[in-house]
């Protein structure tokens, strides 16, 4: 996901990231979700904390990033 960078830091990306959950868990009776982030993302890793996400685990050396592999986090959410 994704918010302009003129548009970030106004709840853009919580109300979306909310919208999702609300939507995977009331609606599609998902009980899991996943995703990945980079390890030194810190406004991605914080939201995903704050809407209920854990650490899984280190991706070590998980993608090329302007010519350097970078770590990622798998992060998942569970329905409790
Ligand atoms: C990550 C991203 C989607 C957040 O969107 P946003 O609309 O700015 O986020 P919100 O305003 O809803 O902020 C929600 C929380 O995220 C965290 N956060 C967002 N921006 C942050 C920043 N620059 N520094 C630290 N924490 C930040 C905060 O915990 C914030 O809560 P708070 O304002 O109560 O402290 C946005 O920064 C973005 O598009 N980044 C580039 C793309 C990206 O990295 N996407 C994730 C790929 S895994």
């Amino acid at each position: 996901m994704s918010v302009h960078d003129d548009y970030r830091r106004r709840g853009i990306g919580r109300a979306l990231l909310n919208a999702l959950i609300e939507a995977a868990d009331r609606w599609h009776g998902i009980s899991r979700l996943e995703l990945t982030v980079f390890t030194d993302n810190e406004a991605a890793i914080r939201l995903y904390r704050q809407a209920g996400f854990v650490t899984e685990g280190v991706l070590k050396s998980y993608a090329l990033r302007d010519g350097m592999l970078a770590d990622a986090f798998a992060m998942a959410w569970l329905r409790t």
